[in-house]
């Protein structure tokens, strides 16, 4: 459904972030995207909803695709136009407006108030706590339940592929899994195609179908979700397992970041990871 081919992202004319980015996202499927802080993983899902543009940053290099169709370039309410919608990372909600006001924020591209009422509905049907709260202030909302409300708002607008940034952020573990369960229904009941960009990996990787690792700018692996799991690089910087599943700690897996090397990838040329769909 959305396909990156050797996409290079520069921002201020001069940082190069993204280098030689290449990934599928297949329909109906869910898509992850690990990697740590400041591999590149945000960058990644602004390059695609236009949104790079208002940070001075620029596609250099390669091409986005929709459907077949080039979206490289074009400002973000084309895409949301185009089915696409995004959930910020840190779950930007509007403190001061009501749940149910925020969710209308998310109506504006539908034509109808009767629509805009039936897709809120919706949504409160896949978040009954939101409905519980909707007269409240979203600044009110805990963590998890802000979270919803801004998956809520990209469902407003009904779209075909969700990008979402980091959902499970600082939040309990309790919580994440009920985000995380929820996300699986907008795939399995609702048919939503949705790439999820993650520095949690175990939890991303739970209910992905396909799972990309980035690591400064550059896709270092891609595979089926399993498979990127039972890798032994990846069960050591991304799951802190040691060879016996066992959890090590951080301190440990610091010095191994260094000594193993990833498949396919040798230092200084650049790796090139086939994007093949599941
Ligand atoms: N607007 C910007 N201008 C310059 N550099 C940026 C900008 N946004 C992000 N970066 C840099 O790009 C790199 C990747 O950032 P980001 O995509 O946010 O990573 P991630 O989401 O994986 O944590 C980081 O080194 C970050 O400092
Ligand atoms: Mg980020």
């Amino acid at each position: 459904m959305l396909q990156l081919d050797d996409v290079s992202v520069v921002y201020d004319g001069a940082i190069l972030v993204l280098k030689d980015v290449s990934l599928n996202v297949e329909k109906g499927c869910i898509t992850t995207l690990l990697g740590a802080n400041g591999a590149g993983k945000t960058t990644t899902l602004k390059a695609i909803s236009g949104l790079l543009y208002s940070e001075r940053g620029e596609v250099t290099q390669g091409a986005i695709t929709l459907e077949g169709e080039s979206i490289k370039g074009l400002p973000a309410h084309a895409l949301v136009a185009r089915g696409v919608a995004q959930v910020f990372e840190g779950r930007r909600v509007f403190a001061n407006l009501t749940v149910e006001e925020n969710l209308m924020v998310g109506g504006h591209i539908r034509p109808s108030r009767e629509q805009v009422r039936n897709a809120i509905d919706q949504v409160y049907t896949l978040f009954p706590r939101l409905r519980d709260r909707r007269r409240q202030a979203a600044g009110y909302l805990s963590g998890g339940e802000q979270q919803m409300l801004a998956i809520g708002r990209a469902l407003i607008c009904d779209p075909r592929l969700i990008l979402l940034d980091e959902p499970s952020l600082g939040l309990a573990p309790l919580i994440v899994e009920e985000i995380f369960r929820t996300i699986v229904m907008l795939k399995q009941e609702l048919g939503k195609t949705i790439l999820i960009v993650e520095q949690n990996a175990a939890v991303a990787l739970e209910i992905a179908d396909w799972a990309y690792v980035m690591e400064t700018g550059r896709i270092m692996m891609n595979g089926p979700a399993e498979s990127v799991r039972a890798d032994p690089a990846v069960q050591h910087f991304y799951l802190g397992l040691n060879e016996g599943g066992k959890r090590h700690s951080y301190r440990e897996a610091r010095p191994l970041r260094r000594r193993v090397r990833w498949p396919g990838h040798s230092d200084s040329a650049d790796p090139h990871v086939p994007a093949s769909p599941p």
